[in-house]
């Protein structure tokens, strides 16, 4: 059974956790959390720890906590010469401080308390400085997930940027979508349908291929109706920034 120590009690670590409890290969042996009352629905009382001198051995630590501590905690960590990863999708492995072994642990997805996730299907972006610990990780990765990539620091900067402009930014859209719906009083849920089946079918077309809308047409009257139409300067800032980057694009094809 590999042994894991997880530091954190936020999303990343609370769906970490819940899907090794699912495994019978690896074992949640410790979690370090300053709110240890957090960790209580997922794991016995007595294994959650808010002292960094409390931390037993274990082949793995993962380090789950906001990207601005990282290095913070793995400075406080009192062990030496053992593995300890961090989740982040935009930080260097140099964060880690060199007095352990050093890699990164990056589900590629997005978590929320409130939602279940399947972790089969979540991509885990690996990185070691050496080939032992990268197969440990490849293990580990393998019992929650169907889905473990060898991914350097240079590529994991890139699908986050990339994963912000896919997740972050369209889920920003939703927002503003919903509050031109709020303002003039229709169902934001009218627009389901279409928001699911957008997602979908970049399953079977590429995004350029799915492309729709006036800009893509380059329909400058419908364009210029509704930018008249919106009276919110962050609503047609946006408009106008979008469309031309969908017109441009178009021109590059
Ligand atoms: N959320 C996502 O969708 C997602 C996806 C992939 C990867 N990640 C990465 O996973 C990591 C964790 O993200 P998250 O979303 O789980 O964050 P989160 O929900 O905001 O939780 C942050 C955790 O970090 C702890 N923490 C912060 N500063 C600390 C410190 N100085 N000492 C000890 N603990 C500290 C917090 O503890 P307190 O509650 O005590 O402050 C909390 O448990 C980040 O590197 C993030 O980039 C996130």
């Amino acid at each position: 059974m590999l042994e894991v120590v997880i530091i954190g009690s936020g999303n990343v670590a609370q769906h970490l956790i819940q899907a090794f409890n699912k495994s019978n290969t690896v074992k949640v042996v410790q979690a370090f959390s300053r709110k240890r009352e957090l960790l209580f629905p997922f794991l016995d009382s007595s294994l959650v720890i808010n002292q960094y001198n409390q931390l037993i051995t274990a082949d793995l630590y993962i380090i789950a906590v906001s990207d601005t501590s990282i290095k913070e905690v793995a400075q406080k960590l009192n062990i030496q010469n053992k593995l300890v990863v961090h989740t982040s999708g935009s930080s260097d492995l140099s964060v880690i401080t060199p007095h352990n072994r050093r890699g990164v642990f990056y589900p590629l997805q997005t978590f929320s308390l409130s939602r279940n996730v399947n972790f089969t299907e979540i991509p885990i972006c690996i990185e070691a400085e050496n080939n032992n610990d990268y197969q440990l990780l490849e293990q580990v990765g393998f019992t929650i997930s169907d889905n473990v990539k060898r991914i350097d620091s240079q590529q994991r900067k890139s699908l986050h940027v990339a994963a912000v402009f896919v997740c972050n930014f369209v889920n920003h859209m939703y927002v503003v979508g919903q509050e031109i719906c709020n303002e003039n009083n229709v169902d934001f849920k009218l627009l389901q349908p279409l928001i699911q089946e957008t997602a979908s079918k970049i399953l079977e077309l590429s995004p350029s291929e799915a492309q729709t809308g006036p800009a893509k047409r380059n329909d400058t009257t419908t364009i210029a109706s509704h930018l008249r139409f919106l009276t919110k300067k962050n609503q047609s800032l946006l408009y106008k920034t979008v469309t031309q980057s969908i017109i441009d694009y178009g021109k590059k094809l």
